[in-house]
């Protein structure tokens, strides 16, 4: 487990609850270079990490994150319909926070409409507006700040919360029930579904309700079709500024960069749903080196190879078979025109 699941006050910010030890990630960092691992949660630490992630998701050849807002935005009124008013927003791994400024926005006006339908309705009522809690949750402290700051105007209470999505179980003893739980930009598929889902299952209330999106493949293999999502998702991957941004840990600690390469393949895995597509990333060291992380040296091999994380690419029928078996129903899904890209709002099955 990553997370330190203590709590302190970041000091001068109320708005802010931190569970992450910044000091303590530089060793975990060289407990997991030790093992020959990179964990992709180290890619989006310190400063670095945040700005990395943020020029990442901004750059041309890299749009995975992008092209979902734009699938969120042109499906804002349908997903909101389908929000029951009343509802909290608690979003993990939430970035610069703009899809959920944008999620805000709906739940305001929804809340704001029916408040004043209600008044209506009522000859001497008020038409009470329900407050909105909203919840920014990330690993990289920055990005909370970020995300508190792009909703700064809006009329809801904000708390943002430093911590790993492994510690849900400590996360939501911060939240006001009921809440919209969010896990945005492709974030879903870095995990083991079998994982990630139990996490959830087990941390969402019967009143709440779970939204996450994802960039698919439209069918499986065979067709012309899912070969070139095959071949742009390599494309994506390997781009300069992709491995630049896989590298940068390595890079930030001294490692020179003759020295290791980054290589992205895309293989099939055989799970219960059938074939599916993952990527699969390693840094290969080329040449003897060391380099020195918080507490302690780590030296490496030519021939040695780091292991990172991963992105499953599904189709829509494979993530709606994990969901079933994970105990979720499926209210309603926003499918782009191409099908390569989803949004999905589901709860726990009764
Ligand atoms: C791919 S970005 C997505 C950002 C944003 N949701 C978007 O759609 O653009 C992943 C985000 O999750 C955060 N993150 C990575 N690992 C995490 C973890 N284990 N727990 C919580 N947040 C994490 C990163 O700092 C980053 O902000």
């Amino acid at each position: 487990m990553q997370g330190t699941g203590q709590l302190k006050n970041d000091s001068g910010n109320k708005l802010k609850v931190v569970m992450i030890d910044e000091e303590g990630l530089e060793e975990k960092l060289y407990e997991s270079l030790k093992k020959h691992e990179l964990p992709d949660y180290f890619l989006y630490t310190g400063t670095g990490g945040a700005r990395n992630w943020l020029n990442l998701d901004e750059s041309r050849t890299f749009p995975v994150a992008r092209k979902l807002k734009a699938l969120l935005e042109g499906n804002l009124v349908s997903i909101v319909k389908f929000i029951p008013t009343g509802m909290n927003l608690a979003s993990i791994g939430v970035g610069n926070g703009e899809k959920e400024r944008i999620i805000l926005n709906g739940l305001i006006k929804k809340n704001e409409e029916e408040a004043k339908n209600e008044s209506e309705e009522e000859a001497f009522g008020s038409g009470r507006k329900r407050q909105i809690y909203y919840y920014p949750i990330d690993i990289n402290s920055r990005m909370v700040d970020i995300a508190l700051g792009k909703v700064q105007d809006l009329p809801v209470e904000k708390k943002g919360i430093v911590g790993f999505i492994e510690e849900m179980p400590f996360l939501k003893k911060h939240w006001q029930l009921p809440v919209l739980f969010c896990i945005l930009g492709n974030t879903f598929c870095n995990y083991e579904p079998d994982f990630i889902l139990k996490l959830v299952g087990e941390n969402l209330e019967s009143g709440d309700l779970f939204m996450f999106d994802a960039h698919i493949f439209p069918t499986l293999e065979g067709s012309d079709e899912a070969k070139s999502v095959r071949n742009k998702v390599l494309t994506t991957y390997s781009s300069r500024e992709n491995a630049l941004f896989n590298m940068y840990p390595l890079l930030h600690y001294g490692m020179a960069p003759e020295d290791f390469e980054f290589e992205l393949l895309l293989s099939h895995v055989e799970s219960g749903t059938g074939p599916l597509y993952r990527t699969h990333k390693t840094l290969q060291i080329l040449n003897d080196t060391e380099i020195r992380v918080g507490p302690g040296t780590v030296k490496f091999k030519e021939g040695d190879v780091i292991k990172m994380g991963f992105t499953y690419k599904y189709t829509f029928e494979q993530i709606s078979t994990f969901l079933n078996k994970g105990g979720f129903e499926i209210l309603r899904k926003f499918l782009s025109e191409d099908r390569t890209n989803v949004i999905i709002l589901a709860r726990k099955q009764l």
